[in-house]
């Protein structure tokens, strides 16, 4: 009777490490019609997933799903400094689902999987590690996509990602697209991965 009691509290013990996977650094965003999410823990530092996470321009080497993100105007002209910020907007081809990893600049689109979308970017939060973009328009169909990075010490980086989709239109894309989604949210975790990590160079 003692040993199993005493086994058993033991692997209680061992498995506290799982209270780290509770964590999460996205906000509370309330729940639409369906959403879409992802996290990975990555061996690197902050400072480089965040500015891997801003650089836009450098998308396509390493992000299987958003191929192109071009920071523009409200009327879609590309603007001088591709850094995201508050208010600015976004142009993106995107691949639904991923294309299989690694990719690189080169890496064709599969053009039966590329959509193209626009969005407002809705906040930059260096300090607190996380960007959110909204897609646009925000009438039938509206969608809240937000992105963390956090230290989660030992030199490991937690990153998510989570897309709240609500309006009329939601429950039909949810239906047409949750599943390529789902699968592109993950790559493009995975692909951050595996660049941050150094197996895609
Ligand atoms: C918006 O800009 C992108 C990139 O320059 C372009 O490919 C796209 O066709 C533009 N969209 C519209 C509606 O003009
Ligand atoms: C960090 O690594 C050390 C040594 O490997 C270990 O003892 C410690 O529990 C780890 N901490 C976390 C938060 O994982």
């Amino acid at each position: 009777m003692f040993k199993p009691n005493f086994l058993s509290l033991l692997c209680l013990s061992l498995s506290t490490p799982l209270i780290a996977s509770e964590y999460t650094n996205l906000p509370n965003v309330p729940p639409g019609v369906f959403e879409v999410s992802t996290r990975t823990e990555i061996s690197t530092t902050l400072s480089a997933a965040w500015h891997t996470l801003i650089d836009f321009p450098n998308y396509a080497a390493w992000n299987p799903f958003v191929r192109t993100s071009i920071v523009t105007s409200a009327n879609n002209i590309t603007l001088p400094d591709q850094r995201p910020a508050e208010g600015k907007y976004l142009f993106m081809r995107v691949q639904i689902p991923p294309l299989p990893l690694p990719v690189n600049e080169k890496t064709l689109d599969n053009p039966a999987h590329t959509q193209f979308a626009y969005e407002r970017i809705a906040h930059v939060q260096p300090e607190l590690g996380r960007l959110a973009w909204v897609y646009l328009p925000e009438d039938a169909l509206t969608a809240q996509r937000w992105q963390a990075v956090s230290d989660i010490g030992n030199g490991t980086v937690l990153y998510e990602a989570r897309e709240v989709f609500s309006g009329p239109l939601a429950a039909l894309l949810q239906a047409a697209m949750e599943k390529g989604l789902q699968e592109s949210f993950d790559g493009q975790g995975e692909g951050l991965k595996l660049w941050l990590e150094g197996g895609a160079k």
